[in-house]
């Protein structure tokens, strides 16, 4: 498979869906680094519904071998806004802080805007996870929300989400339905 981009001579590529071996490192990443124990279907429903949002990244000196994984989604917002919505992002200890993660979220935000037109980026993260917040927050997205006892370990969340664009600033009951419904 060939790269969608090299970026500090790292291969950044588009998920692939037919590879079970690429599913299976993907799998035991997140399994291992996300605090929040994500079933099987929660990564096939990712997966296969959006695979041009999963994106990984390579070790090249061992190609097959997955250091990075983003997963992530668009849809319309309660049929008013186009939302990106960002899963899943891990990466492999061993490579921390070289900017992958950064690259990552930027590369998909980049796709969904062109691919997708879309008007805002949403995600939760973990109000204790410093990290996670520094680099999204590096990126403009902004806190939005505090959900109390969020996740499975009762840890609460903060959501986050990137505006890009007027709706994104609008009140929903104020902006016009951009879903078509079939004609009754
Ligand atoms: C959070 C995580 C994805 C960051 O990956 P990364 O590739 O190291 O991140 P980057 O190198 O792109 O970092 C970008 C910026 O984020 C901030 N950042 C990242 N990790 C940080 C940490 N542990 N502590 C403080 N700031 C951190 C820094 O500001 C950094 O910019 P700088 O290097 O110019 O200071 C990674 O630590 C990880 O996989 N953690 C476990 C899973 C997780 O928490 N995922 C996010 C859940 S939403």
């Amino acid at each position: 498979m060939v790269p969608m981009k090299i970026i500090n001579g790292l291969p950044y590529y588009k998920f692939n869906v037919q590879d079970k071996d690429e599913f299976t490192q993907v799998s035991r990443l997140i399994s291992q680094h996300l605090s929040e124990p994500y079933s099987i279907y929660v990564y096939w429903y990712f997966l296969n519904t959006w695979p041009q949002y999963c994106y990984t990244v390579k070790d090249p000196q061992q190609p097959t071998s997955i250091i990075g994984v983003i997963i992530s989604k668009v849809e319309p917002h309660r049929e008013v806004r186009m939302r990106g919505y960002i899963g899943m992002l891990v990466i492999d200890p061993k490579f921390r802080g070289k900017g992958i993660a950064s690259n990552l979220v930027r590369l998909s935000i980049q796709n969904m805007i062109e691919w997708d037109n879309i008007d805002e980026v949403m995600l939760e993260t973990e109000v204790i996870n410093a990290g996670a917040l520094k680099l999204y927050e590096s990126l403009g997205f902004v806190r939005s929300k505090r959900l109390y006892r969020y996740y499975l370990n009762t840890h609460d969340a903060y959501r986050l989400i990137l505006p890009l664009t007027e709706k994104s600033h609008q009140r929903i009951a104020f902006l016009p339905s951009i879903v078509n419904k079939p004609a009754v």
